[in-house]
């Protein structure tokens, strides 16, 4: 029973009524050949028969395998009606009955069963080539308009910097969806357009932005500690900012200037956080993560968030890169920002709703932290009246961390074999 639970890419059900005789072979032979894919498929022999095991009279494409026999006769259970209700089924009914010009036309009939949709979205370039070999169409669709009626029907739907008007009219009217898979790792904007979750799986791009946030991560706290920020600031006014050159203490206490020796905490040890973390220790930071469950991770020690009291007082640099969730709002708050050293700087690359950016400016503004690079912000972008622009010891960043999902062709075609074989999915919210 087992292999019938399995979502099969292919199923053809061949309805014995009675009386099979060997002449059918042929017919069956060349339905088979013709339409299905080796290692794929699975032939699903249902209905009475005289035949006691009709399996061996036909020649099946080798991998195509006969489901069990048990199922002949039982057309009734309700394994065999979730199989006979899958949208990918073939179904060749009653056929051996025909004559052969009525078989010609029913087998043509089958032949034109639409198969399912993946929509995928030309806002960025996707090598469909790579997505070939599945028994799915691929259709490409505009991020910034409505879901055109041709494709409404669709199953599958790749979505990538789509506009919230995009994403909103899919939720209503793609009645036969089941799978979004997002390129971005947090994929804040198809939580937010209002999809039924009892039917439609979410999938996130994790993975996809590892190196470009870690990257972009290492620029920002290696901007902090050289202060770059503070170089531009003086040329900008031309003037030549002497304090900033020439000799300098190294590793003075109380300091955030460079890598070497400084205590870095990551806060959300997820995909990005491991890529970053061994560039970090490359040039000599201590690097601890903090996430939700603890332990070594990559080789790295991770702490609950419990442990954040003894681990922010020790803190230069505080790097975030938590998810946007309920969970997570507000988790940066006044209460842990004065845990801090006054030196310590922080870094946000995940979401801007993790910190209480009230309580950060604050800070900023009393000199009680050393400053903060931000990437991302609660309104983005960030409103002309924030007072965030004129904090001291800020270096803004306009999410341009990620958005460059690499290699996204082989997570959508690892996950779409999975979703057709219904298997569980990865990165699944
Ligand atoms: N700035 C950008 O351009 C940019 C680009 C890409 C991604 N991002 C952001 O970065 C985030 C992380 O990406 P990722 O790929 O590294 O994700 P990930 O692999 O899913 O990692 C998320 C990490 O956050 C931790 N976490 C989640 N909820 C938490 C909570 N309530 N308290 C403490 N830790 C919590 C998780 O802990 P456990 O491991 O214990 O579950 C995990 O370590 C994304 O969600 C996205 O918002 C930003």
């Amino acid at each position: 029973m087992a292999s019938v639970q399995t979502p099969l890419e292919v199923v053809l059900v061949l309805h014995f009524l009675t009386n099979y005789t060997a002449r059918h072979n042929h017919t069956v032979t060349n339905f088979q050949q013709s339409h299905l894919s080796p290692r794929r498929s699975k032939v699903l022999l249902t209905g009475p028969t005289k035949s006691p095991d009709i399996s061996r009279h036909l020649c099946l494409p080798p991998g195509v395998t006969p489901v069990s026999a048990e199922l002949r006769r039982d057309r009734g259970t309700p394994a065999l009606q979730q199989i006979c209700h899958t949208p990918q089924l073939k179904k060749l009914d009653h056929s051996l009955l025909m004559s052969p010009n009525q078989r010609l036309k029913t087998l043509t009939n089958h032949l034109q069963t639409p198969k399912m949709k993946l929509l995928y979205p030309t806002s960025l370039h996707i090598d469909t080539k790579s997505l070939e070999g599945f028994s799915v169409e691929l259709h490409p669709y505009d991020v910034t308009q409505p879901i055109p009626e041709s494709l409404i029907d669709a199953e599958f739907l790749v979505t990538w910097s789509n506009k919230a008007s995009n994403l909103r009219d899919a939720a209503s009217r793609m009645k036969n969806l089941r799978w979004i898979q997002s390129l971005a790792a947090g994929p804040n904007d198809v939580l937010a357009a209002g999809f039924d979750a009892s039917r439609v799986s979410i999938t996130t791009g994790s993975g996809l932005h590892d190196e470009t946030v870690a990257e972009h991560t290492l620029g920002l706290l290696l901007n902090a500690a050289r202060r770059f920020y503070e170089m531009r600031d003086y040329q900008s006014r031309g003037e030549w900012p002497g304090h900033l050159g020439g000799a300098q203490p190294d590793r003075a206490p109380g300091t955030f200037r460079t890598l070497k020796g400084a205590n870095v905490t990551i806060w959300g040890f997820g995909n990005i956080a491991k890529c970053l973390a061994p560039v970090l220790t490359a040039l000599g930071a201590n690097v601890t993560g903090v996430a939700r469950s603890t332990g070594v991770r990559n080789g790295f020690e991770v702490v609950a968030e419990d442990r954040l009291q003894d681990v922010l007082p020790k803190t230069d640099a505080l790097v975030m890169i938590l998810p946007g969730s309920a969970s997570t709002n507000g988790a940066l708050n006044a209460q842990r920002l004065a845990l801090l050293p006054k030196h310590a700087w922080i870094v946000n690359v995940g979401r801007g709703t993790s910190v209480d950016e009230d309580a950060l400016l604050e800070a900023l503004e009393k000199g009680s932290i050393g400053g903060a690079a931000l990437d991302v912000f609660s309104a983005e972008p960030l409103p002309k009246e924030s007072k965030l622009y004129a904090a001291p010891n800020l270096i803004l960043s306009p999410h341009a961390a990620g958005g460059r999902p690499r290699e996204a062709e082989a997570l959508i075609a690892y996950n779409l074999r999975r979703i057709l074989a219904g298997q569980e999915l990865k990165n699944i919210i």
